[in-house]
């Protein structure tokens, strides 16, 4: 079987390429990234046995994927993701990340290639105590540029998806080691700051909220899942490790690193209410997850433990 990798480079993108030779009926890896985040390192001593072949490609060309023949499923993980970051790069991130599902929904389509596309938790608001997949769009409400266009993403897949098999996971907020790490998500910004015994900044209405995490080796397990199931139901599945606050998540990172400090700041992701993401939907499918998300916590901190 042969796949591709979109934003092979990134967070998600370089753990799988990584780990990808766990696969068995993976027998090649296409790697495809623009490298605008300028994560060269992702492609740095790749192992033999991964298989992979990386191609310098920027999905906002439409034909980008044209050369590529025989792909039997495309991982669509190439997109820009800094959400706080979003306000005021709308019209940027839109452009991108919707011109990148288009050519990869068009190759799909040609091919007869599946297609994994990756969207967020953050598409759901305040509504609920309670939130899953059935949550109607009038509530859902997301609090960034960046998740409302991952609900743009997700229409423009439904409706396209006649002559598509596809899966759409919202995936919870990653924590987790991988090559192409970023820092700027939750669990990974607190480790990074905690490691250098910087204050951890924490949005002043956010410490007792419930969020879902994602365990970086739980979303590997998803991919693995639908490869050896054949698991394509053109649906959108919660995918999480679990929900946690972020004095929950403090609290863990304290286990590894004694001194933590917090300086509480205001942000324009903020005024949510608590809420708990469900993942039924995908564990009725038979998908466990038995990551803990402290671990991840550990390997992040381990990373800069000589610095401080
Ligand atoms: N990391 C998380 O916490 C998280 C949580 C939920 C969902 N997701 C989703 O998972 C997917 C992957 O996330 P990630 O954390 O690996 O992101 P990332 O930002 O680490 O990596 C994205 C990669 O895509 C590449 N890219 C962007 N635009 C491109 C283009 N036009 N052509 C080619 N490459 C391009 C970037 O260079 C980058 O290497 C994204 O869709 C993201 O929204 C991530």
């Amino acid at each position: 079987m042969k796949i591709l990798i979109t934003g092979a480079c990134g967070h998600i993108g370089s753990f799988i390429s990584e780990n990808i030779y766990k696969i068995k009926k993976v027998s090649k890896t296409i790697l495809v990234d623009n490298l605008k985040s300028n994560r060269f390192y992702s492609l740095f001593n790749s192992k033999k046995k991964n298989k992979l072949n990386f191609f310098l490609k920027d999905l906002n060309n439409i034909n980008s994927l044209n050369e590529f023949k025989n792909v039997d499923l495309i991982i669509h993980c190439a997109s820009m993701t800094n959400a706080e970051k979003s306000f005021g790069k709308e019209k940027e991130m839109y452009n991108n990340n919707i011109n990148c599902m288009k050519t990869v929904i068009k190759f799909c389509k040609k091919n007869n290639t599946k297609l994994i596309h990756l969207s967020s938790t953050s598409v759901y608001g305040k509504q609920t105590n309670l939130v899953d997949e059935t949550c109607e769009k009038k509530f859902l409400n997301p609090q960034s540029p960046y998740a409302r266009i991952k609900i743009a993403e997700e229409n423009l897949l439904k409706k396209n998806s006649n002559n598509l098999i596809y899966n759409t996971f919202r995936f919870g907020t990653i924590a987790g080691v991988s090559k192409g790490i970023r820092f700027h998500t939750a669990v990974n910004k607190f480790c990074f700051n905690a490691a250098l015994e910087k204050k951890i900044e924490v949005y002043r209405t956010a410490l007792h909220q419930f969020r879902p995490y994602l365990s970086i080796r739980d979303s590997f397990e998803v991919f693995k899942f639908c490869i050896n199931n054949n698991f394509f139901e053109n649906d959108i599945f919660n995918v999480l490790t679990g929900n946690f606050t972020v004095f929950q998540i403090i609290k863990k990172i304290k286990k590894f690193k004694k001194k933590v400090s917090i300086d509480y700041v205001n942000s324009p992701i903020m005024n949510q209410l608590s809420y708990h993401v469900d993942d039924t939907k995908i564990k009725s499918k038979g998908l466990i997850l038995k990551s803990n998300i402290d671990k991840d916590i550990q390997d992040t901190i381990k990373l800069l433990n000589n610095l401080k």
